[in-house]
C-alpha cells in the first residue's frame, strides 16, 4: 500500500543548549534527506520538529547558569532554530512545548487517558527537600552508589559505573537544592502500567502486527531497534509515573503543584505541532495522525528508542485516536576524534559555531556527516577525515568533473550544447540512470550513505569519461565527438542536479543555475536526454573551496581549548589548621602483596609493609590497576585512619590515589629512593 501522506518527525531537542553535529548526523539529517526526496516526489509530507523544552534537562541547565527556565529555553529555542534553518534543515514546523497550543493539546491527551482509565494512582514516598519546599527531581538528589561507592551518584544513575538508580537507593542523599538531606514524603501519582500492555508491543515490534492486522513489515526496521525494544519487553515492563511534583512542565489538569512527565508532554508535542502548521496551511492536522494510510516516522538517536518504540506507541494506542509509526529508523551515536561527544565536557563541534567559521559551506557537512552517518553502529568524525572527504571526493569529483564540463563547453562551442546523436555512450546513459534508480531505493530504505554515494556516483560516470575519451585532445580533428561527449557529461550534470537535492541542497541550486536551466522533478528524469539540444549553459562557479590543513589544525586546537576552559577544578574545600594537618600521619609504604576481593569489582586486598610492622588494607582501585602491578610498588599511605571493616576484612589506613577527569586511579610513589615506613610531611 503505498501511503497517501507522509509525517516525518525529528526528536525535539531540549532547549537547555546548542546543537552539535552528532544530534545532526543522528536525528536531523537523515529525516531531513527523507523528506527532501519525498518533496521532489511531489509527496504530501510534513516535517515537524520543535524544541523539548520541560524536564530537568530545562531547569538544571537555569540553575548552572542563574537564570530561569523560561530565559534558558527562549535563548536555545532561537539558537537552535536559527542553526537548523541556516544548515538547510528545511522542518514545515519549528515549534515549541512551553506554547500555549502544546498545554492545551498535551492536557487533553492526558484528560482522555484518565477518563479512559488508562491510568493507575499509585501513592509513595518520594524526596522531598524541606528548606526549598519542593519534591526533588531524580537528577537532584546526589549522594553514595549502592554499588560502586562513587559518591557523586545521581538520584537515576550512577555515571561512574553506569548503574541505573531510583534515588531512595543512594546512600547519604543530598538535595542539590539545599545541600541537605532530603526527607520521605508521600505523594501521589498518576501511572501507565506498562505491563498490561506488553502482549500488544511485543507483536507490533516483533512481527509488525496491530489490532491483528499487518501494520508494518518488521525487516524493514533497523535489527539494533528491535533487538532493543525486544529486550526491553523481555526485561519485564513496568507501571511508569506519568506526572511529577515540580513547578516547571504542563501542568495536570485540576491538580496544584504537579506537571505532566516531560517524556509523556514531549512527543504529544509531535502532535501540536502539526496542528499548528496544519492550520497555517489550511489543512486538517487530523488527516496527519488519524489516518491509517499516513506514514508516520520518527527520526531519533538510540537514546530516545523505547520512548518512540514502546512508551509514546502505548499512549497513542490507549488514547485510541492516533495512529503510530510505521518506521523508527533511530541512529546510533557519532563520536568526535576518538571521545564520546558530551555537552556537559564541551566536546562538541557546535552547528552554529560550524556555520560561522565555515561559510556557505552547509554542503560539505552534510556531505561527510551522510558519508559517516551511524546508522548500523557507533561511527567517529574526525576533522581530518572532514578535510579528505571534501577535497577527495566533493572537490576532486564532484566539482573537478562540473568545472570541466563547463570550461570545455564554453571554450568550444560558445556554451552551447551539442548534439548526442550516435550510440556510441548508450552505456554511460545506462549506468547514471541505474545510479539515479538506486538513490530513490536506498533512501527508501532509510540507507542514506549508499543513497548518497549512489549520487556521487553519477559524478565519477562522468569523471571517468572525460579521463577515458579526452575531449580536449580530440577536437582538432573530430569536433562533433567532442560535442557529444559534453552532451552526455551536461545531462550527468543536470542529473546530479536532481539527485543532489536531499543531500546537498546548496549545490544543487548551484548547478541549476549555472545550467541556465529550472530543474524537474524526480519521477520525470527518465531518460538521459534532459537538457536540449542549442541550450546555452550559464558560468557556473567554483562548487567546493579545498580544505586547508591550518583549517582542520585551526578546529583541532579549538577543541581542546574549549575542552581545557571548561575544566573547572573541584572547589577547595575550607581551611584546616596547620595542627589537624599534622595529625595525619602520612607515610610511604611498601606492598608486599595484592588480591582482588571475590565477589567486588573495584576492591583489592593488599598486604603493606610499615617499617617492620605488616598491615592490611582494602583499596578501591581495582579498575585501574591488575594486582601484580602494584606488588613491590612503595606508595602514598593515610597511616592513622582509623581501622574499618570492609567486606569482612579489617582496613587499616587507606592508600591515597589521584583521580582524573575520566575517574581512573593513579597511585602517588616518590620520585627517589624512599624505605617503607618514611614519613611525609
Ligand atoms: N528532548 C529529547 C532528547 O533530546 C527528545 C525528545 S523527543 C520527543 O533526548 F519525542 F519527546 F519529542
Ligand atoms: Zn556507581
Amino acid at each position: 500500500m503505498t501511503p497517501k501522506r507522509y509525517l516525518v518527525t525529528s526528536a525535539l531537542p531540549y532547549a537547555n543548549g546548542p546543537i552539535h553535529i552528532g544530534h545532526i548526523a543522528g536525528a536531523y539529517l537523515p529525516a531531513d534527506i527523507y523528506v527532501r526526496y519525498l518533496k521532489a516526489n511531489q509527496k504530501d509530507v510534513a516535517f515537524i520538529c520543535g524544541s523539548d523544552e520541560h524536564g530537568a534537562a530545562i531547569t538544571l541547565r537555569a540553575k548552572k547558569e542563574g537564570k530561569s527556565p523560561r530565559e534558558i529555553v527562549d535563548f536555545y529555542h532561537a539558537l537552535m532554530g536559527k542553526a537548523f534553518a541556516d544548515f538547510g534543515i528545511e522542518f514545515d514546523e519549528y515549534y515549541r512545548t512551553s506554547s500555549a497550543d502544546h498545554i492545551e493539546m498535551s492536557q487533553s491527551v492526558f484528560s482522555k487517558l484518565k477518563e479512559q482509565g488508562v491510568f493507575e494512582t499509585h501513592t509513595t514516598e518520594q524526596y522531598f527537600d524541606e528548606e526549598a519546599q519542593q519534591f526533588l527531581a531524580d537528577r537532584y538528589i546526589t549522594g553514595t552508589c549502592p554499588k560502586c561507592s562513587s559518591e557523586k551518584a545521581y538520584g537515576d544513575q550512577c555515571e561512574k559505573c553506569g548503574s541505573a538508580l531510583s534515588p531512595t537507593e543512594l546512600i547519604h542523599p543530598v538535595s542539590t537544592l539545599s545541600g541537605k538531606a532530603p526527607v520521605l514524603r508521600e505523594t501521589t501519582h498518576w501511572y501507565l502500567p506498562m505491563q498490561n500492555h506488553s502482549d500488544w508491543i511485543r507483536e507490533f515490534i516483533e512481527k509488525g502486527i496491530l489490532n491483528g492486522e499487518v501494520h508494518h513489515d518488521p525487516n524493514q526496521w533497523k535489527s539494533h531497534v528491535v533487538g532493543q525494544c525486544l529486550s526491553w519487553v523481555d526485561g519485564g515492563l513496568q507501571a511508569r509515573a506519568m506526572t511529577r511534583d515540580l513547578d516547571w512542565g504542563v501542568p495536570v489538569p485540576g491538580e496544584d503543584g504537579k506537571v505532566l512527565y516531560v517524556w509523556l508532554d514531549a512527543p504529544i508535542g509531535y502532535i501540536t505541532n502539526t496542528k499548528v502548521w496544519a492550520e497555517k496551511q489550511g489543512k486538517n492536522w487530523e488527516d496527519y495522525w488519524k489516518n491509517d494510510d499516513t506514514q508516520l516516522v520518527h527520526f531519533i538517536g538510540k537514546d530516545n528508542i523505547v520512548f518512540h518504540c514502546i512508551i509514546f506507541p502505548i499512549i497513542l494506542k490507549a488514547h485510541g485516536d492516533f495512529i503510530l509509526p510505521k518506521n523508527v529508523p533511530a541512529n546510533e551515536f557519532m563520536n568526535l576524534e576518538g571521545d564520546k561527544i558530551s555537552t556537559s565536557r564541551n566536546w562538541a563541534v557546535w552547528l552554529h559555531e560550524y556555520l560561522e567559521d565555515f561559510p556557505n559551506r552547509q554542503d560539505e557537512m552534510r556531505y561527510v556527516l551522510a558519508s559517516i552517518m551511524p546508522e548500523q553502529k557507533d561511527s567517529e568524525f574526525t576533522w581530518t577525515d572532514f578535510k579528505d572527504r571534501v577535497n577527495n571526493e566533493l572537490a576532486d569529483i564532484v566539482g573537478n568533473f562540473v568545472n570541466r564540463v563547463f570550461v570545455l563547453t564554453h571554450k568550444y562551442f560558445d556554451g552551447a550544447v551539442q548534439s548526442a546523436a550516435t550510440s556510441e555512450f548508450d552505456h554511460i546513459r545506462q549506468e547514471a540512470l541505474e545510479s539515479f534508480q538506486t538513490i530513490g531505493q536506498k533512501i527508501e530504505l532509510y540507507r542514506f550513505r549508499e543513497a548518497q554515494s549512489a549520487a556521487i556516483q553519477l559524478a565519477r560516470i562522468g569523471n571517468k569519461l572525460l579521463t577515458e575519451t579526452e575531449p580536449w585532445k580530440i577536437y582538432k580533428t573530430d569536433p562533433e565527438k567532442t560535442g557529444e561527449i559534453l552532451n552526455i557529461c551536461t545531462q550527468l550534470i543536470a542529473a546530479m542536479a536532481i539527485a543532489f537535492e536531499p543531500f546537498l541542497p546548496f549545490t544543487a541550486q548551484k548547478l541549476k543555475a549555472g545550467l541556465n536551466w529550472n530543474g524537474k522533478s524526480w519521477n520525470e528524469l527518465s531518460s538521459m536526454e534532459i537538457i536540449p539540444v542549442g541550450h546555452i549553459l550559464g558560468e557556473m562557479p567554483i562548487l567546493f573551496v579545498k580544505i586547508t590543513d591550518e583549517e582542520v589544525t585551526r578546529q583541532q586546537e579549538k577543541l581542546r581549548a574549549a575542552q581545557l576552559s571548561n575544566k573547572v577544578a573541584e572547589p577547595v574545600k575550607e581551611d584546616v589548621s596547620f595542627e589537624t594537618f599534622q595529625n595525619m600521619d602520612l607515610r610511604i609504604v611498601h606492598v608486599l602483596e595484592a588480591e582482588k576481593v571475590p565477589k567486588t569489582k573495584k576492591l583489592l586486598k593488599l598486604k603493606i609493609q610499615l617499617g617492620s610492622e605488616e598491615r592490611t588494607v582494602i583499596s578501591g582501585i581495582a579498575e585501574s590497576y591488575e594486582p601484580q602491578d602494584l606488588i613491590g610498588k612503595n606508595v602514598l599511605y593515610l597511616a592513622n585512619l582509623a581501622p574499618r571493616e570492609i567486606k569482612g576484612v579489617v582496613s587499616s589506613g587507606m592508600i591515597l590515589m589521584a583521580e582524573n577527569n575520566k575517574g581512573e586511579l593513579s597511585l602517588l610513589s616518590p620520585e627517589r629512593p624512599t624505605e617503607s615506613g618514611n614519613c611525609v610531611r
